[in-house]
């Protein structure tokens, strides 16, 4: 009996702690692992409830836009990708979409008879924001998958905005760090503004959000797409210059789109396809590890740092020329991932550095800031789903909807603004990704759920922009060839190369001063970064238990019961 009881706390509770909070937990009915340790905790209560995983997905997602507002949203968009327990596998698509009076050369200005790039109009104010796609994308899940009523799964959000809730520490820096920006844009009081400075715990309240969450709970779309947080959506576009017009928030609506699925190493893996490049993407790089056997190489070595950067790089070159919203531009799908196509890509590779110029894009016919945000679910049914949602930048275009309380996205920066010009993340993309009305604009999320033997094994993604894909790649090859368990993978440093910049872009002690150098011999440069990735991930363990991964570069928290 008393080894039951053992058993029982072993397997419900943490077996990590971070300043006494729980950061991964080993558990066996369901599990949450979120950017917000508040978050988490609405979704494990619905699952606890007895709701299955698109039920806590919703609570989440409104639970992020109120305690984790750089990132969680209202005014945003998303990919879902889901695996029911009978094995079928789909994905939504929820991302935001160019307005209708958007065009080519919105950010464009004339300077000595030459077109150049009006930098900051792309991502900070008004004309920044995509029409959001993150409610109609919760409505949808809702009507086909829910199983609980909608409103128990907006109240807790709803309670968490108006009661309000303590920031963490790196809220409070954030915060801080952001308030001249928010005072460019803003010109009435917004919630995320403090007459002094901002510091951990703090209550933050967000009435004007808590009254909007309140419409969508009576009224669904309709509480966000048309009445009054239309209406306020509307003037906040005619006070500041926005785009966005009546027609674009009513003909809004997501998409149901077939998942891109890959194989590596007899896993099978399921990710999203346009207009994210990550699906794609993802699968180039895995099939790239599997060609040049980079599992022989000792993980993080010189050598299998330059060959996963020589994948990278060439995987990123075919990002930036052929991918786009696939329902705008004919994205060469098939061919990118084709074996054939890849043997030739990667056979180039040899052991020393390819100088950018002399990769390009394959022959056929980016520096994100951390503010994205993913979590990943497990019912107790066996169902799973991996969700990322994004309003880009940390805070979006940082205009707050005056008498709405949430912020809107600055995604219109995702589209490639002029062929050739780098992207916040400093992406570069062409054709396949100019804008056009009612466009979705190219993204790197890759929420992705992996199976093993056609079970569930593996579900996971991250926020990071361009550094997503490798991040979630990384994480794989650690849990797959590395033998890792899912919080050692997520801990594990990470490095990323998008072919342009031409480095290797780096956590702060990943390498060795020898592995260094080793890589400089080879033509290496190298950017170092404080962060990549926060990935919230679950792994299915062959006892069928959940170990989750929640990254300790945030606040992340997994949860379990
Ligand atoms: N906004 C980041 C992405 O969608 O990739």
């Amino acid at each position: 009996m008393r080894f039951i009881i053992f058993l029982f706390f072993f397997l419900c509770f943490s077996c990590e702690t971070k300043n006494n909070k729980v950061v991964s937990t080993i558990s066996k009915s369901g599990m949450v692992s979120s950017a917000h340790p508040l978050a988490s905790e609405v979704g494990i209560d619905v699952l606890k409830k007895g709701g299955n995983v698109f039920d806590a997905a919703i609570a989440v997602h409104f639970a992020l836009s109120v305690v984790y507002p750089s990132a969680g949203n209202l005014g945003g968009g998303g990919f879902a990708v889901y695996r029911l327990n009978n094995g079928e596998v789909g994905t939504l698509d929820f991302r935001e979409k160019a307005p209708k009076l958007s065009f080519r050369n919105m950010y464009l200005k004339e300077e000595n008879g030459k077109l150049i790039v009006d930098d900051n109009k792309s991502k900070l104010g008004h004309l920044a924001s995509g029409v959001p796609g993150s409610v109609d994308g919760m409505v949808t899940l809702h009507e086909r998958f829910g199983s609980l009523g909608w409103p128990t799964l907006l109240d807790p959000a709803i309670k968490l905005a108006k009661n309000g809730f303590n920031i963490t520490k790196k809220q409070s820096a954030s915060l801080n760090k952001v308030k001249s920006s928010f005072q460019k844009v803003n010109d009435k009081p917004i919630s995320f503004i403090n007459e002094s400075k901002w510091k951990e715990n703090d209550i933050l309240i967000q009435d004007d959000l808590g009254n909007t969450l309140s419409r969508i709970k009576t009224d669904k779309r309709n509480g966000f797409y048309s009445g009054i947080t239309a209406e306020l959506i509307l003037k906040e576009m005619i006070d500041g210059g926005g785009i966005i017009t009546k027609d674009d928030l009513e003909n809004y609506s997501s998409i149901w789109r077939e998942p891109v699925i890959g194989y590596y190493k007899n896993h099978k893996i399921i990710s999203m396809g346009p207009p994210s490049s990550g699906g794609i993407a993802l699968n180039q790089l895995l099939k790239g590890a599997e060609m040049l056997e980079v599992s022989n190489y000792n993980h993080n070595s010189s050598d299998y740092v330059h060959l996963l950067s020589e994948i990278e790089s060439r995987v990123y070159a075919d990002r930036a020329t052929y991918l786009g919203d696939s329902d705008f531009y004919n994205v060469p799908q098939k061919k990118l991932i084709s074996s054939d196509y890849l043997s030739e890509r990667f056979g180039t590779i040899n052991h020393l550095k390819t100088p950018s110029n002399q990769i390009k894009e394959g022959d056929i016919d980016l520096i994100e800031s951390e503010e994205t945000t993913h979590f990943s679910i497990v019912d107790k049914f066996g169902n799973a789903i991996s969700v990322t949602t994004t309003i880009n930048g940390a805070y979006g275009s940082k205009v707050v909807v005056d008498g709405a309380g949430f912020l809107l996205n600055n995604e219109m920066d995702d589209f490639s603004v002029k062929p050739g010009h780098p992207n916040m993340f400093g992406l570069v993309g062409g054709e396949a990704n100019s804008i056009e009305p009612n466009k979705r604009m190219l993204s790197s999320m890759s929420p992705t759920i992996i199976e093993k033997d056609n079970n569930l094994f593996m579900v996971l993604g991250t926020p990071g922009g361009s550094t997503i894909i490798t991040s979630v790649f990384q994480t794989i090859l650690n849990v797959i060839d590395f033998n890792m368990g899912m919080q050692e993978a997520v801990d594990s440093k990470k490095f990323h190369h998008q072919w342009l910049p031409d480095a290797i872009i780096i956590e702060k002690n990943t390498l060795s001063e020898e592995n260094i150098s080793l890589l400089k011999d080879k033509g290496h440069t190298f950017i170092e970064r404080n962060s990549i990735g926060r990935m919230d991930c679950i792994l299915i363990k062959d006892n069928k238990t959940l170990e989750g991964g929640a990254d300790k570069r945030g606040d992340n928290v997994a949860l379990g019961y």
